[in-house]
């Protein structure tokens, strides 16, 4: 490379005008000649332009031509060394079969040979081998003056047609013999020893292209969360921010109706912070949380918009103790002294459902109609088997309307999972504190031919609905679903540790036959 810009250089230097990459270097390839010369244009040293060219290259046969003869010059040359004449059943064994077969014709039509009986004599003294000519005459020259010698070399497959790059090459306003190495960095070195007042500083290529980034996958759960991502913004839903992985027990339980005796609050199911333990009882949001304004600016569907009324967090606080320890809202609540140190108590959130208690209740500020989704991780303090780690991915979503319906909810069940190929679902009543009624949903799996649990779905409590602000006629859908699951039944896996943690491969998706399962 670097003698290739030396050469070019060099070439210049001793030329008057322009010189063609073809003639000064026919045998480098030009895609290397092409990169000294963008070295060299980089730094104004040359100009050059890239000409296009048809040029003509003998095939194998064209080639055996150019030096040993066309075959009606082998069959000539074979008859006219016969003193006798030459039987013609003699000629392939004298030639070769395909010679015989193509020179013997041509031979009879140019009038060099003659037939009589079953012996071949020569009809003319001696004879001018054309093709072979024009061959070697185009091997020098890459073309041939008569077109229509080219055409026909080409019909007869002697010569091909093929594209030839050359450059024609100029000096540059900043020619020079030498190719000065340009520095391309300025460093400390240089700037303490002087030496960047004399280097030659490369300019900055704005141009170039970059290496290529052929590395990377998206890991599969990645993959089946941007399904999943695409399927909710294209339902109209608006992605919560999930960006909390410690939370409160308010936010992760109280608000949602879960009483304070709950198993799921047990040491055994939920991760607590040891250090710190608490943190203090929820109070206005930072003013500038880039998430949360990114959302408080979608236009409500509701017409124009409202002044937000602020949130009142110490009676928020209140209503949640109230409905817990007496009720409220209609409700006979739980009956027991709710303690607000252990809604204090920091935990790793054990569902996103906290972030939706969080949603709904900013909501609860300017209510109007709202579709929100997350996926992210949530941990729970379980026995890590071949099904469960201590940490997981959770899709969940909430619709808030006024006057929404259990029906509605299954509707919606249905087009949702459909848009994920699962067509047949049952719905069976379930439990969760903070819907009523609840339902888990099954949905029949064609791939593996039996019915899965995929989700858990409800409709929130108006315990929790109406005590962060909500108005009593708005209704609020709430499903979940964890990421791994699809995403093990998509991908045929039956350990769930093949898809998280340090066991993955990362090649499995291209070596699992599974993977048949993508297509339904
Ligand atoms: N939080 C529930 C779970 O962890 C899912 C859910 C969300 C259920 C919203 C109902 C409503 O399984």
């Amino acid at each position: 490379m670097a003698d290739v810009t030396a050469s070019v250089l060099d070439a210049l230097a001793a030329s008057e005008g322009p010189i063609l990459s073809t003639d000064a270097f026919p045998s480098i390839p030009s895609l290397t000649v092409k990169s000294a010369l963008d070295r060299l244009a980089s730094r104004s040293m040359v100009e050059y332009e890239t000409i296009d060219r048809e040029v003509v290259v003998l095939t194998e046969e064209g080639e055996s031509i150019a030096a040993n003869g066309s075959h009606e010059a082998k069959v000539f040359e074979a008859v006219a060394a016969a003193m006798e004449g030459l039987k013609i059943s003699d000629l392939p064994n004298l030639v070769g079969k395909d010679v015989a077969k193509v020179g013997q014709g041509n031979a009879f039509k140019r009038g060099w040979i003659k037939k009589d009986k079953d012996v071949l004599r020569p009809n003319v003294d001696s004879i001018r081998d054309e093709t072979r000519e024009q061959l070697q005459a185009i091997k020098d020259t890459q073309t041939h003056p008569d077109s229509k010698v080219i055409a026909d070399l080409k019909k007869r497959k002697l010569v091909t047609l093929q594209k030839a790059i050359s450059f024609r090459i100029r000096k540059g306003p900043k020619f020079a013999r030498e190719f000065v190495k340009e520095e391309t960095d300025l460093t400390a070195d240089m700037l303490a020893s002087g030496a960047w007042k004399t280097v030659q500083l490369k300019p900055y290529n704005f141009r170039a292209k970059g290496a290529p980034a052929q590395s990377g996958a998206l890991h599969p759960l990645n993959k089946v969360r941007q399904e999943f991502r695409s399927i909710f913004f294209e339902m109209g839903f608006e992605e919560m921010p999930t960006n909390r992985f410690v939370e409160t027990g308010f936010w992760n339980f109280d608000a949602l109706f879960v009483p304070q005796q709950h198993p799921a609050r047990d040491l055994q199911d939920t991760f607590y912070i040891a250090d710190p333990k608490t943190a203090d009882p929820p109070r206005a949001d930072p003013p500038n949380d880039p998430h949360l304004s990114r959302l408080a600016s979608m236009p409500s569907s509701g017409g124009a918009p409202t002044q937000p009324k602020p949130v009142d967090f110490q009676e928020y606080w209140d209503n949640v103790r109230q409905v817990h320890e007496t009720g409220k809202y209609g409700s006979i609540g739980y009956r027991y002294p709710w303690n607000p140190e252990e809604a204090k108590r920091l935990v790793l959130r054990t569902h996103t459902t906290s972030v939706s208690a969080y949603m709904l209740h900013k909501l609860a500020q300017d209510p109007r109609p709202a579709r929100y989704f997350s996926i992210d991780r949530v941990f729970r303090n379980e026995a890590v088997d071949a099904t469960h780690l201590a940490e997981f991915h959770q899709i969940e979503g909430v619709i808030a309307d006024f006057g929404l319906a259990l029906g509605g909810l299954i509707g919606f069940m249905e087009v949702f999972f459909g848009k994920m190929g699962i067509h047949k679902l049952r719905f069976k009543p379930a439990y969760n504190p903070y819907t009523e009624p609840s339902m888990e949903i099954f949905g029949y799996h064609d791939g593996l031919g039996k019915w899965v649990e995929i989700g858990n779905s409800g409709m929130f409590r108006s315990e929790m609905l109406e005590a962060m602000g909500l108005p009593p006629d708005m209704r609020v859908y709430g499903w979940g679903l964890s990421l791994e699951r699809p995403t093990m039944i998509k991908y045929g896996v039956s350990n769930i540790r093949e898809l998280l943690g340090h066991k993955v491969d990362l090649n499995f998706i291209e070596t699992n036959p599974a993977v048949r399962l993508d297509k339904d």
